[in-house]
């Protein structure tokens, strides 16, 4: 990740290989805020020459332009970029606008980014694309293009034999040493967050041979440790006499044995008890319901869940959020082994129900069933669950949203609201009473999969019945979780779905 520092430098003594500037869309053209009217004025340009005029570049999202500066600045070149309309401007239209800065910045090292805009960012944004923050809280601008800058500059490239070379440095750009002690607090806990995403994103574009069960839960101690979380590490004999019946069961094909790992951040004075569970399935074959070869190697992400639980409790306690969370990860790997599960298998989950195994590859809801139960035993104030749990989502939402399920319609609330100020799209889905009949067994209380059509909503209304009553959402990450192709700040394969969101709700209710 490259370095992110602030300074109040000014623009043309900036020494960097490159300085970003915004230019705004006007009603007739480009726009130059004071900050990039300045530079260009240094430089003896004018902006309608050297954005080409004819329309070409009209200070929209995506517009960009190179001016190389001929030795008026420390720079040898500034990069134009728009930033869009003064008015509508939201904190995701900067996140993308320091995207499309990164990508065009090629291979230089280090950007220097001038950030003082003309009216600040933070008006609701356009209606139907994505929600817009609250209205111009200072440093929301400065939050916004660390975090876009730091998560477009990702590349997953462990297992390259040649690396292709990383961007190194950001230096932000302030507006004279008072904004700059004001942006210090603001910028660290962009860092942090974007970091944390990276985190998760690493451990699910690792493929399933690195990323089992066994690695899993050593990383989240290693993680634990490293910011001062209590930690505990369950496996075969003490499962058992957890009876966590579901997880063992699930994690019984593997040749890595299946683990629940618990992580604790307790904050002094905490004003809520929150507990996480994510859905860690380091690789999901189907097990005996053995899925089809096309597309299995996407099942490395089915960990998603619990890579943004542990990336977000670890950042949480980094931040000192005033919010006490447990989170709790069942890690497995779904194996058709000589020991795995079958069909009509009944399974006994932790709190006592009995699951009649009719589907193999619904094992998610299986080991949350066991997760869901062990947070319900604290009465937490709320429970959120993580998972990539179902196809179903993804052809109800496609691939860019997360479908959010609760059974308390304050809290349901709340977490949309956090995606929103995280920029992360998400969307109520409705929990059917009607559906509920459709999960009775013959044999056992309930089947964990059937043939009616509407899997995600009978998956959700699966896990309600391991929460007690607690307050409780759960969120099918399964279309965002991985990106199918590069978009802004969103490289193709694992996006760190949630960690963001997760962030914005532990910090509580704005
Ligand atoms: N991990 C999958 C869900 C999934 C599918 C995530 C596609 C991401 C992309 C889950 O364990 C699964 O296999 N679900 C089955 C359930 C079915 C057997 C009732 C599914 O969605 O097909
Ligand atoms: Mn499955
Ligand atoms: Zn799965």
């Amino acid at each position: 990740m490259p370095r992110l520092a602030l300074s109040p430098v000014a623009p043309e003594r900036a020494d960097a290989d490159l300085l970003v500037l915004p230019v705004a869309a006007g009603p007739d053209g480009p726009l130059a805020p004071p900050v990039t009217a300045a530079v260009l004025e240094r430089l003896g340009a004018d902006l309608a020459a050297v954005t080409g005029g004819a329309g070409r570049f009209t200070g929209k999202l995506d517009d960009v332009v190179l001016v190389p500066s001929y030795g008026a600045l420390a720079a040898p070149a500034v990069l134009l970029v728009g930033v869009g309309p003064d008015d509508g401007r939201s904190p995701e239209t900067l996140r993308r606008a320091a995207a499309v800065a990164v990508a065009a910045a090629g291979k230089a090292a280090t950007l220097a980014v001038a950030l003082h805009l003309p009216g600040g960012p933070g008006r609701p944004g356009p209606p139907g694309d994505h929600p817009g923050g609250p209205p111009d809280p200072p440093g929301v601008a400065l939050a916004a293009v660390a975090e876009g800058t730091v998560l477009a500059a990702y590349r997953f490239q462990r297992h390259k034999s040649a690396p292709e070379p990383a961007l190194a440095a950001v230096t932000l750009l302030v507006d004279g040493e008072a904004s700059l002690a004001t942006a210090g607090p603001v910028l660290r806990r962009a860092e942090v967050a974007a970091r944390a995403t990276l985190t998760a994103r690493d451990l699910v574009n690792e493929p399933a041979s690195r990323i089992n069960p066994a690695t899993l839960a050593a990383e989240a101690v290693r993680l634990a440790k490293a910011a001062g979380l209590d930690h505990q590490v369950l496996t075969g004999p003490a499962l058992r006499r957890g009876r966590f019946g579901a997880v063992l069961a699930v994690g019984g094909g593997s040749a890595t044995g299946p683990r629940l790992v618990e992580l604790r951040y307790r904050p002094p004075g905490a004003r809520r008890q929150v507990a996480l569970v994510g859905k860690g399935v380091t690789f999901d074959t189907g097990g005996i319901d053995l899925k089809r070869g096309a597309g299995m190697e996407g099942m490395k992400d089915d960990m998603a869940g619990a890579a943004a639980i542990l990336a977000a409790v670890t950042a949480a306690a980094e931040l000192e959020l005033p919010t006490a969370v447990t989170a709790i990860l069942p890690l497995v790997e779904n194996m058709p082994g000589a020991s795995a599960m079958r069909p009509g298998d009944v399974i006994t989950a932790r709190n006592g129900i009995t699951v009649e195994v009719t589907n193999t590859d619904a094992e998610g809801r299986l080991i949350l069933a066991d997760g869901l139960a062990l947070a319900a035993e604290a009465r937490p104030d709320a429970i959120l669950d993580l998972a990539t749990l179902t196809g179903s989502v993804v052809y109800g939402l496609g691939l860019g949203c997360t479908g959010v399920f609760g059974n308390t319609p304050a809290l349901t609330a709340e977490v949309l609201a956090a995606a929103g100020r995280a920029g992360e799209l998400a969307c109520e889905l409705p929990l059917l009473e009607d559906y509920r009949r459709f999960l009775d067994s013959e044999v056992a209380t309930l089947v964990n999969a059937t043939n009616e059509p509407g899997d995600s909503v009978q998956a959700a209304l699966f896990l309600r019945e391991f929460v007690a009553g607690v307050p409780w959402a759960h969120l099918d990450i399964a279309g965002p979780a991985t990106a199918k192709e590069a978009r802004y700040y969103q490289p193709k394969g694992a996006s760190g779905w949630g960690v963001r969101t997760l962030l914005a709700f532990l910090d509580g209710p704005r």
